[in-house]
């Protein structure tokens, strides 16, 4: 029997968010109180939602105090890769301030914080990392969500850190992300250029919502590793995505990370080991294909 809890999401209107929005109204008998930056950007359907700036310690620590979350699932952040290395002191205060802001608050009702992390705090040189491994960030984004996670570890409160990586899907109002931008451009017949040099396990957002749903109705906590379960390249990847999309997989040119310019430094090879998170959670993510052909249901295409 699964205990019904209060739960407070972050970051509702983001990629991540609208999903698990979704899956914890449809699936689960959980309370949700929604939040974000701006106003919703979807119809709310009976759950309570209200605009903030989670950088405001207060407006945080007023919100707790509201609600009285069992959980808060922060699914909020700073997620421009590059524009982190140029907005150093605002990507801090959401990635990291917000985070702490979060676990003072959650002291007063002993709320439990699910929070989203990234396989940028890890280097990318050696690869196949486990919730155990050492990270080594390489860029500002990674440094900053590495601190949000070190946060967390040393608070004592009850935490879960799930890292994850490359997520793909849909959603309302949303940017785009590499796939829905990558369909778009081929279907305008633009040549895109895609390192293929950089190595990951992309993930459609489906998968890692249903392992914050397992989390949450399993009361886990600690360090989860949960992302695609396919590993291959950006250029791989996007031809995948082609031939998924029926699009012209020729006009997708491989080039190399050096000839970018990229802000941020990228770990060139992330690859998780998953078998925590299908062994404890029992889950077992999509490959690529499955999961692109999801999304394409998804959009209806
Ligand atoms: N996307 C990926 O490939 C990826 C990979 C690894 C890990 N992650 C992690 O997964 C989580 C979810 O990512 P996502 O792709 O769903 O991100 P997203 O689509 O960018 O959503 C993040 C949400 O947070 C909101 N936000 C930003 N600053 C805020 C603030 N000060 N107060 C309140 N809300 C604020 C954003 O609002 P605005 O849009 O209005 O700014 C946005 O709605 C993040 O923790 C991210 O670091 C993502």
């Amino acid at each position: 029997m699964i205990q019904s809890k209060k739960i407070l999401l972050t970051g509702a209107n983001g990629l991540l968010g609208q999903k698990v929005t979704e899956l914890f109204r449809n699936e689960t008998s959980h309370e949700l109180i929604l939040t974000d930056l701006h106003d919703n950007a979807f119809e709310p359907r009976g759950y309570d939602y209200f605009p903030m700036d989670i950088t405001k310690k207060e407006d945080v620590k007023e919100s707790v105090k509201k609600y009285m979350p069992s959980v808060v699932i922060n699914c909020a952040a700073y997620t421009n890769v590059d524009g982190c290395e140029t907005e150093r002191e605002l990507s801090w205060r959401v990635n990291v301030d917000a985070v702490k802001h979060f676990i003072i608050a959650s002291r007063v009702n002993s709320a439990k914080i699910v929070h989203i992390s990234t396989d940028y705090v890890f280097d990318g040189k050696a690869g196949n990392y486990s919730e155990t491994s050492k990270p080594n960030p390489l860029s500002y984004y990674g440094k900053s969500k590495l601190a949000a996670e070190n946060a967390l570890i040393t608070s004592g409160i009850n935490f879960a850190i799930v890292r994850t990586m490359v997520l793909y899907g849909t959603g309302r109002n949303l940017r785009p992300n590499f796939v829905t931008w990558l369909i778009n451009m081929l279907a305008e017949k633009n040549t895109v250029r895609i390192v293929d040099d950089q190595f990951g396990m992309p993930t459609i957002i489906d998968d890692l919502g249903w392992g914050l749903v397992k989390i949450v109705n399993m009361e886990r906590s600690g360090i989860y590793n949960i992302c695609g379960s396919e590993y291959l390249s950006r250029y791989e990847f996007a031809v995948k995505i082609a031939n998924v999309f029926r699009l012209n997989e020729n006009l997708v040119m491989p080039v190399k990370t050096s000839d970018l310019n990229q802000a941020a430094a990228r770990p060139m090879n992330s690859s998780f080991v998953l078998l925590k998170a299908e062994t404890d959670l029992g889950i077992k993510p999509l490959n690529v294909t499955e999961g692109l052909s999801l999304l394409k249901i998804q959009l209806g295409l």
